[in-house]
């Protein structure tokens, strides 16, 4: 397997190309004015700890007001910030400074649905049905004698009905409006031009202030198909999830939208690129939104939904790899982010990640977890991860091995996916729970500046044994995950074959994943019995202590091939 054979060298291509992009989930991150929620500030207190982590990028989850019915992912204003997380001025100084340590920054654009309190969507409500401000959203009239049934048969991605009935100025029940997501979450109608030309000026307001890019939340879906036709399905609850056919998702007017966006980006200095949130299938689909006139990245969900077996994780590189040649894309490989169960749960209960309808098919049987056998799958992943051709996604809390945190009482869960699923799945509010610093749980381990903040406190509770994953305790620590993540990014950095480039696959049997990098660069991942390097192969570094050459059972190691 050979990626793009005419790659400039790694100086002289655009960054995106190669990056690792650590993902920062603003509310979790760090908490710098002490109420128990991160804030931009609480970023820019841990720059110095990204910079060392050797990192390339952050992109920073939504921080726009927000009434947080969906963390952020409701915005209400697209051009200033969450007065939880800080000021504008905050966030210009947060963009400067992560550019004085090197890095770049990408930001969350949310651009299929705005939040219900949005200034266009409270406009909507109280205008007449057929008006201009009930244009920008998605408003039917119902089905049924009296309107009374909603407009098709879609449903919510979260659970229950898509559609949301209004009270018009007379008091009666009225139109209907769509809410692919919460119904806080009206979906915005991009047929309109004007909410073409609103995020333009969005995009341009954030450029303006030196970001270096946007992941677009829901990057498929802004186009729905003409006439909004029912779902056909022998059963759209579901199957309404399908990437395929449906139509809501993937439609092809959204790649007009991309050129446009293209345009935009290119008009300023710098490779300013965007990476989408498409979870589209097969990989050829994910490669038309990276043609050459489209985006830089879309995060590659087929390798986040992979098992944790060596014929599907090989399947899915295999696959991604020959549809993004087509398109001269890199891949953009990803295993964590704040929507899925953290790989270290992940890859030890053979969960998939993604669709789920019920806390077991989520989260897994609890009491078949074994904490170490994840811990060490989820960091030979991570070697595996870094060692492919192409970018990264990191979320936060990977470094530190964070697993899932499962015990959340349920008077405290806080996706909106845990009311609107009936109460069947308790969503994703464990992978999102505020990272430890500190050994010591005041200020909650850390998280918070504010020592009276107990990890009870902290929008998410942590629980007690929170402390011992925390970043002090793996500082100094040769075996913690931190330090193997540390010094795989500091060898993607030295070694010039690494990051975007070629592969060449090595058959050393069923039970192994193996590839070549230029420069004898070579990557093992071992699910089966321990396995024996090739003769004269130098460990450059390991997932787990090796026995001599050998490779123990879910280890992955990173080792200079002999020339001889
Ligand atoms: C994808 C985001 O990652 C997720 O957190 C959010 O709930 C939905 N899009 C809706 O915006």
């Amino acid at each position: 397997m050979s990626a793009p054979t005419s790659l400039p060298p790694r100086a002289d291509r655009p960054w995106w190309r190669d990056a690792v992009t650590y993902q920062i989930y603003i509310r979790s991150f760090a908490d710098a004015n002490g109420d128990g929620k991160g804030d931009v500030e609480g970023i820019r207190s841990r720059l110095p700890y990204l910079k060392k982590l050797g990192i390339d990028a952050i992109w920073i989850t939504p921080w726009y007001p927000s009434p947080q019915n969906d963390h952020g992912y409701d915005v209400a204003d697209y051009m200033d910030i969450e007065p939880d997380y800080g000021t504008l001025a905050d966030a210009e100084r947060l963009i400067k400074e992560t550019h004085d340590n090197g890095m770049k920054i990408l930001v969350d654009i949310v651009p299929n649905h705005s939040s219900d309190v949005h200034v266009w969507f409270q406009a909507a409500l109280k205008a007449a049905p057929g008006s201009i401000e009930r244009d920008r959203y998605m408003f039917r009239d119902g089905k049924g004698v009296h309107g009374e049934l909603p407009p098709n048969n879609w449903q919510a991605v979260f659970g229950g009905c898509a559609w949301e009935r209004v009270i018009e100025a007379d008091g009666k029940p009225g139109q209907w409006y769509l809410h692919l997501f919460a119904k806080e979450q009206p979906d915005l109608n991009w047929e309109n031009p004007e909410v073409r030309e609103h995020f333009a000026d969005v995009l341009k307001f954030w450029l303006d202030r030196g970001v270096d890019g946007f992941r677009i939340d829901v990057a498929h879906g802004m186009i729905k198909a003409e006439g909004l036709p029912d779902v056909v399905a022998a059963d759209p609850k579901a199957e309404m999830l399908a990437p395929e056919n449906r139509p809501f998702w993937d439609q092809d007017g959204v790649h007009e939208i991309y050129r446009e966006w293209r345009k935009i980006l290119d008009s300023y200095p710098g490779d300013r690129m965007a990476v989408a949130e498409a979870w589209v299938s097969p990989a050829s689909r994910i490669a038309r939104y990276l043609r050459h006139d489209e985006l830089a990245n879309s995060f590659n969900f087929d390798f986040l939904s992979s098992p944790w077996t060596p014929t599907d994780l090989t399947k899915m590189i295999n696959r991604s790899m020959e549809a993004l040649a087509e398109v001269g894309a890199p891949s953009s490989w990803v295993f964590n982010n704040h929507d899925v169960v953290r790989s270290v749960d992940r890859f030890d209960l053979g969960l998939l990640a993604g669709n789920a309808n019920t806390t077991l098919e989520r989260h897994g049987d609890a009491s078949k977890f074994d904490l170490a056998r994840g811990t060490a799958r989820a960091r030979a992943g991570a070697l595996l991860m870094l060692a492919l051709p192409g970018g990264a996604y990191v979320y936060q809390g990977e470094e530190l091995g964070l697993p899932e945190v499962r015990d959340i009482p349920e008077d405290r869960l806080t996706d909106p996916r845990w009311e609107m699923s009936l109460r069947t799945d308790r969503g994703r509010d464990g992978c999102r729970v505020p990272l430890p610093w500190t050994k010591d749980s005041s200020g909650a381990f850390g998280f918070s500046t504010n020592t009276a903040v107990t990890p009870d406190d902290a929008w998410l509770p942590q629980g007690s044994a929170w402390g011992n994953f925390a970043a002090e305790l793996q500082e100094n620590n040769p075996d913690s995950t931190l330090t193997m993540y540390r010094k795989a990014l500091a060898i993607r950095k030295s070694e010039s074959g690494l990051g975007d480039g070629a592969m060449e696959w090595i058959d050393a049997g069923p039970d192994v994943i193996a590839f070549s990098r230029p420069g004898n660069f070579a990557c093992y991942v071992n699910f089966g019995k321990a396995i024996s390097l090739p003769h004269g192969a130098e460990v450059l570094l390991s997932s787990a202590p090796m026995n001599g050459n050998e490779i123990p059972t879910d280890c992955a190691a990173w080792v200079r091939l002999s020339v001889l």
